[in-house]
């Protein structure tokens, strides 16, 4: 195990089902797909179906990114809500992107059916379940919004458990789905010809003439036509997409429920964070209901156990049959700042496209990154490629904007009042600390096997100050959702290099 799939230990999905090689020579594909979340496989499956060859690459397990940690709600519902991207984008663009939603999760539908996925594929009911310390004005204002855009809603008056204080209302979108995300998609790909290579890292990514130069970090390299960036966050890029969104850190809790308790539908609250909620089919007489919730700014909070606690005590409310506690995890989204993700060329590039701003619907966001990208590559144009382009310029709610990328500033300040060198001395396996050497900062913290590493504070994407994590064992970026194991590996983007390493003082080194 590789210290990528450490990082994905405690999670519901086993990601190292799919057989997959490091790429040991060089090769040649018409594209080559950075990244086997839900967005490259989506994206090479439907390039593959249009008769190009592609070869993927992923610098972990296949599928062992932020998809194996999702909880895999398909909304037509935004999370962000219809009214605020109108007053962002306006009525076309929320238009055009409820149709691009919809089509995703119907194609996810003929995919899973086609290509005889298990992946408990189910459309259901969605909830937008009003909380009590929330106005009704919420619900009626997005469901005038949806009503002028056409997207189908109603309003519900039945209580659902996740409703409280008596209150009864939410809206009902039909047409939702759920499913287990597996590695059925994967394996549809390597059937149909799709090369997949697994433990190999991206470094470079290089245009030439008439063709792009993918070189991983063993030296080997793959030559194609195009390139698709779907590394989450993407790692071709310094600045330009990484500043039109925020990196945020959200928990989820599993727990076994008696089948029938809780009708199949997706749940979510109108607090902001807003809790979610979903039922997984274990038996004909047992459910997982996973909940989420408690999201932060990345980087920003290293209270885990609390926030697990907080969504324990939040179900066990609302759900007084609920079981033990099965699984507990967290992760990462991307938010975008006009709510909207990014797919399609990267910035001033002709044949490198990429797929990121996945926020907290990103499987959703995943599997539209199919047919655009698709299309761009073999015909050149896509209906969605206005609404989801990388390029555009971010025009409204500029307060948010600024007050998401105020954080470095924040970050740097933190940095000076950190500990000094001594302390680490005390750190216990687990824990990790910032501290301060002459003129360096340091992370310092001591795995679970008891080895103290040192290493630059410095994030290697743009500088920012990392935050240790206790509950996931890695350094998280505030900045742009760098992370980092504790050896320095980098394990999600934008960073690609390991944070540097320090030279650990004479005194560390004779204890060791
Ligand atoms: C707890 C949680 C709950 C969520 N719930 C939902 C939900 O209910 N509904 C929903 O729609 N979305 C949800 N999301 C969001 C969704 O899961 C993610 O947005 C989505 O899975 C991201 O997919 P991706 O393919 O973009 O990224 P990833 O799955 O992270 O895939 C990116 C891949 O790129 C690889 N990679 C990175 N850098 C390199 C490199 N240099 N070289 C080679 N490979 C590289 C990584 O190893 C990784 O495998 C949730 C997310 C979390 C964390
Ligand atoms: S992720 Fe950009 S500076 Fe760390």
């Amino acid at each position: 195990m590789n210290v990528r799939d450490e990082y994905t230990r405690s999670l519901w999905m086993d990601v190292s089902v799919v057989e997959a090689p490091s790429l040991s020579g060089s090769e040649r594909a018409d594209e080559v797909v950075v990244g086997s979340g839900i967005a490259g496989l989506s994206v090479a499956y439907e390039l593959v179906s249009r008769g190009r060859s592609v070869i993927v690459l992923d610098r972990g397990s296949i599928g062992s990114g932020m998809t194996a940690r999702t909880t895999a709600h398909l909304a037509t519902a935004l999370d962000d809500y219809y009214k605020e991207l109108v007053s962002v984008r306006g009525e076309e663009c929320a238009r055009l992107y409820y149709q691009s939603v919809m089509a995703a999760i119907s194609r996810a539908d003929v995919i899973q059916d086609l290509e005889n996925i298990e992946c408990d594929f189910c459309r259901v009911d969605g909830f937008w379940v009003q909380a009590p310390e929330t106005p009704s004005s919420l619900l009626d204002d997005e469901l005038e919004f949806c009503q002028r855009l056409g997207i189908p809603v109603e309003n519900h008056e039945t209580a659902t458990p996740f409703h409280s204080d008596g209150m009864v209302r939410s809206l009902r979108f039909p047409g939702q789905a759920r499913f287990h995300p597996t590695t059925g998609l994967a394996s549809a790909l390597q059937r149909a010809g799709a090369k997949l290579y697994a433990d190999s890292c991206v470094e470079s990514i290089e245009q030439k003439l008439d063709e792009v130069v993918v070189k991983v970090s063993s030296g080997h390299e793959v030559r194609a036509i195009d390139v698709v960036v779907a590394t989450n966050s993407p790692v071709n890029l310094e600045v330009a997409v990484h500043t039109k969104q925020a990196p945020y850190r959200t928990y989820v809790i599993a727990a076994n429920l008696p089948g029938g308790v809780l009708a199949d539908a997706l749940y979510w609250d109108t607090l902001d964070p807003y809790h979610y909620v979903r039922l997984q089919p274990l038996s004909t007489d047992e459910v997982l209901v996973i909940v989420g919730g408690e999201d932060h700014k990345s980087g920003e909070a290293d209270d885990g156990e609390q926030r697990f606690a907080a969504l324990e005590h939040w179900a066990r409310e609302r759900l007084p049959d609920l079981g033990a506690i099965t699984h507990r995890w967290s992760g990462q989204v991307l938010e975008p700042i006009d709510f909207v993700g990014f797919i399609g060329r990267s910035p001033d590039e002709e044949h490198v496209f990429i797929v990121s701003g996945d926020s907290g619907q990103g499987i959703t966001n995943g599997l539209v990154a199919g047919s655009p990208i698709a299309d761009l590559i073999t015909t050149g144009s896509s209906a969605w490629e206005e609404i989801y382009s990388p390029a555009r310029k971010v025009h409204k709610n500029i307060g948010e904007y600024i007050s998401e990328n105020i954080t470095p500033l924040k970050n740097f300040a933190e940095y000076f009042s950190a500990d000094e060198i001594a302390s680490v001395e005390r750190l216990q396996p687990g824990e990790g600390c910032l501290v301060r050497s002459e003129l360096q900062k340091v992370a310092a913290c001591r795995d679970q096997k008891g080895q103290l590493h040192l290493h630059s504070a410095s994030c290697t994407h743009l500088g920012c100050v990392v935050h240790w994590n206790s509950l996931e064992q890695c350094w998280d970026c505030p900045c742009h959702g760098s992370q980092f194991a504790p050896d320095g590996t980098a394990l999600n983007g934008p960073a690609v290099s390991p944070l540097a390493e320090l030279e650990k003082p004479a005194h560390h080194q004779a204890a060791e």
